[in-house]
């Protein structure tokens, strides 16, 4: 049992906080000049990804600190608890295993006595037969049409993991097939995405592990009322509505044929469940070899993670990095930069995977912290964010760690396009390092024709720090088989995270209160007189609501 003292109040800390002390004041620059092998030095390979770690604020000694810290603080036993099905979830009394949804390995997995693997893999075998009947048209609509568009509803990790890997892997999409997503309550997503569709041949899935989300259920009754409206007969649902979720009962009582429920468990959490039958609308787009090849990219991350030694352990590095820069330089958020068009919903992603995860005040033993954990994750696609937000990046009196995310070659290699692309990816992350000193911008503006004494004004303005650092992730493309490693590279970047820390990466408390207000809000809303303990503020924003509506 590990508990809130042994985090922070060890030796081992005591020396990282010295060795920040002793190393804050230097320039990554000089580092650079000194050792001309930092980028070798630093730099780590894993299931067909590569990670550059040398533009960190770091020296060998800092690794070899943090690496200790891990060792005391039981890492590898602890990830070794993960993999084997522990109740590591200890608020819910679960275990977290989406690791066995893409075990390509032999070894059983037990829950409750029991091996999940043959289940696991039947599921993936019915979803490959599904997949199956609905792209070779073998599965039809009730105007015994092929389907032409599959609307995904669900939200959370029912949502963001099949849309991040959908729009991934859009290169490999079946182009007869168009993947919709609705997530977010709102009528005007809905209307817009039914707007364009044919209910003939249109395919529904929900997607819901508790079979008891807001948004998810009334999205779906809209959904099927739509349906019913517009040409479907109560007979023909079944032929157009499919579900995925744990709570088989609540989903056959919404009335979706038993046969068409995909089934999930209580063992995989909603936001590491795109391994799961979550990934249906992903496996339609991209048929199931592709998401079999997801399933094996992700395999192949599991492997490394749970056998590579700490040094030498990508998801382990980038943890121990992150709480490097959380800890001891005090900074709290994490900017997340793919330069790839099909990668831009990576920080939404990761936005939820890591501050659902590790976004706790308590330790998973029931002591609140005295130490800062999961940081802000945020960030956009390259070159946009280049000429929005990275004005911050570079002079803000706030510096966030960066990831750069960097396929090497193009799925559209046309012109030079992808080498412009990479070109801006490569200088941001070396303006971040290196930064310009005063007299370097005095120098280029006069250079430039600039008199000395307007060059002299202005550049301090120019001046950019640097010493800010960054991670650049590259592989050769993106494909299946990469997106699956990535994608379960930051999971297990953000377990070992929470297990540093001592939280519970694996539950998410925070979220229910706003669901129990919602209800009582709602009711308020729409005209119903609720006990009146709400603050003035919400008070006057539900009068507001009323009285524009009404003036409407
Ligand atoms: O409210 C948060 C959350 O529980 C997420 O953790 C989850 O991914 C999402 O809601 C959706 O939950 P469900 O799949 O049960 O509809």
């Amino acid at each position: 049992m590990i508990s809130r003292s042994t985090v922070t109040h060890s030796a081992i800390w005591q020396s990282l906080q010295q060795h920040h002390h002793d190393i804050q004041q230097q320039h990554m620059r000089d580092w650079f000049h000194q050792d001309p092998h930092r980028f070798e030095r630093f730099n780590v390979s894993a299931a067909g990804l590569q990670l550059d770690y040398s533009k960190n604020r770091i020296t060998e000694h800092t690794m070899t600190l943090l690496l200790q810290w891990a060792n005391e603080r039981l890492l590898p036993q602890q990830i070794e608890s993960l993999f084997i099905g522990d109740p590591v979830n200890r608020s819910e009394k679960r275990p977290a295993l989406h690791t066995a949804l893409r075990n390509f390995g032999e070894r059983e997995v037990i829950v409750d006595g029991i091996n999940i693997m043959p289940e696991v893999r039947d599921t993936v075998r019915r979803m490959e037969s599904f997949c199956w009947k609905i792209r070779r048209n073998q599965w039809r609509g009730y105007s015994n049409r092929p389907f032409t568009d599959v609307v995904s509803i669900g939200i959370g990790g029912s949502f963001l993991g099949p849309k991040l890997a959908s729009s991934a892997l859009k290169p490999f999409w079946d182009s007869r097939l168009n993947i919709h997503y609705l997530a977010n309550i709102d009528g005007s997503h809905i209307t817009e995405i039914l707007k364009r569709l044919d209910p003939a041949t249109t395919l529904f899935i929900i997607q819901s592990k508790s079979f008891g989300t807001q948004e998810t259920l009334k999205n779906a009754t809209a959904c099927r009322q739509w349906f019913l409206d517009n040409g479907g007969d109560e007979d023909d649902l079944h032929k157009h509505f499919t579900a995925v979720s744990s709570n088989v009962e609540a989903a056959k009582a919404f009335g979706i044929a038993e046969d068409n429920i995909f089934p999930m468990w209580d063992w995989v959490g909603g936001r590491y469940s795109l391994w799961s039958a979550i990934g249906l609308p992903l496996a339609l787009a991209v048929g199931i070899d592709n998401f079999r090849e997801l399933l094996r990219g992700a395999y192949d991350m599991d492997e490394h993670f749970r056998t590579a030694p700490l040094g030498q352990n990508m998801p382990v590095i980038m943890a121990l990095l992150g709480i490097w820069y959380v800890n001891f330089f005090n900074i709290n958020s994490h900017a997340i930069l793919p330069y790839d068009h099909y990668l831009r919903s990576l920080p939404a992603y990761l936005q939820q995977l890591d501050m659902e995860s590790n976004g706790k005040s308590m330790t998973a033993d029931g002591y609140p912290v005295d130490y800062h954990t999961g940081p802000i994750i945020w960030g956009g696609v390259g070159t946009n964010g280049q000429h929005a937000f990275h004005q911050l990046l570079h002079q803000g009196t706030h510096f966030s760690p960066c990831d750069f995310i960097l396929p090497m070659c193009s799925h559209n290699p046309i012109d030079n396009f992808h080498a412009m692309l990479v070109s801006n990816c490569l200088s941001q992350s070396q303006a971040l390092l290196q930064g310009k000193s005063e007299q370097e911008a005095l120098d280029e503006l006069i250079a430039a024709g600039m008199n000395k004494a307007e060059a002299v004004v202005l550049a301090p303005q120019k001046v950019i720090p640097g010493n800010r650092p960054s991670n650049t992730l590259y592989f050769p493309k993106t494909t299946p088989h990469s997106i699956g490693a990535l994608i379960a590279l930051y999971e297990h970047k953000v377990a070992a995270q929470g297990m540093l820390w001592g939280i519970n990466s694996f539950d998410q408390w925070g979220v229910e209160l706003g669901k129990q207000l919602g209800d009582r809000v709602l009711r308020s809303l729409q005209g119903e007189t609720v006990a009146n303990d709400v603050d003035g503020s919400t008070n006057g924003l539900i009068r507001a609501f009323q009285q524009m509506q009404n003036s409407l």
